[in-house]
């Protein structure tokens, strides 16, 4: 069998073939090729038996919904290659809004920056890269904590980023500049409806709030001030629908809220506000 014809008939078993690049990417991985390569290879026949076992394993996972980041083990997040794991969430396109609007605000200043619900390190990570910042960057999560941590070692930060398990904030009252965080915000409902890859394979504890989805977001919001120095700012990304309700929770804390940042399709996604 050709490299070509591995594709196509791979490809012919998933619905709409909208997983072109996911069945490109398993074979690159599977006979470790670059793209190039693969262009290069794909009317030269497929020898390497041990490359098609790990291919046919990684495909089944595929067709039975697993994220493509998960076989893969990493994901790709404002150009820079994060490793995941079903411990953390899989990074999402519209948080390198989240990260452009924090650096942006952080311009060469060396913040203190609290991250919340850092998950996979992919927002701690980019900051401590593209900034100044000296980072905190808290999970509840155990498992997640590992993976954040073996990222910080693969960038090489472990001197900009400080791990911490906590539930939201650090139990010592030491104040931020920034406080960042992509916390869980689905509904029960949404949750109920989500897709079977994320259903099925990501945590639910980074995705599922509570029964509105606000629950981690109010939280955050009304223990800011707290946690925050005099002009500090936070930065949240919200759901769909939840810009009413998250202007309530700022209203009731006292904070100004400064800018809010739709995303591709239109949906307020972050908020950015201050003390
Ligand atoms: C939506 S994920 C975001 C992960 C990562 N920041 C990103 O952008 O991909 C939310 C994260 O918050 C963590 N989390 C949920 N509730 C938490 C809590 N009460 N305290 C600390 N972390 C929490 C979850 O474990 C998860 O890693």
């Amino acid at each position: 069998m050709l490299f070509s014809e591995l594709f196509a008939v791979h490809l012919q078993q998933l619905k709409s073939g909208e997983l072109s690049t996911a069945v490109e990417a398993l074979i690159e991985n599977a006979f470790a090729m670059n793209r190039s390569q693969f262009w290069i290879r794909k009317n030269q026949p497929v020898r390497d038996a041990a490359g098609l076992r790990k291919f046919r394993k990684h495909f089944a996972r595929l067709l039975a919904h697993e994220p493509l980041a998960y076989i893969l083990g990493e994901k790709e997040f404002f150009g820079e290659v994060f490793y995941v794991n079903p411990a953390v969430l899989i990074p999402r396109p519209e948080t390198e809004l989240l990260v452009e609007k924090a650096l942006d605000l952080a311009g060469s200043k060396t913040l203190r920056i609290l991250d919340i619900g850092a998950g996979s390190g992919n927002i701690s990570v980019i900051m401590a890269l593209k900034s100044a910042a000296q980072i905190t960057a808290v999970d509840r999560s155990r498992p997640a904590l590992r993976v954040l941590k073996k990222n910080i070692v693969r960038f090489g930060l472990q001197k900009r980023i400080r791990v911490m398990a906590a539930d939201l904030f650090p139990k010592q009252n030491e104040p931020f500049d920034m406080i960042i965080a992509n916390p869980p915000y689905l509904s029960g409902k949404e949750w109920r409806e989500s897709p079977a890859g994320i259903k099925l394979f990501e945590p639910e504890a980074a995705l599922l709030a509570g029964p509105t989805g606000t629950e981690v977001l109010a939280r955050i919001i009304a223990g800011a001030p707290q946690h925050l120095t005099p002009c500090g700012h936070v930065l949240l990304e919200i759901g769909r629908g939840q810009l009413r309700a998250v202007r309530g929770f700022l209203k009731s804390a006292r904070l100004r809220e400064m800018d809010t940042i739709c995303d591709y399709s239109g949906i307020a996604r972050v908020v950015v506000a201050c003390r």
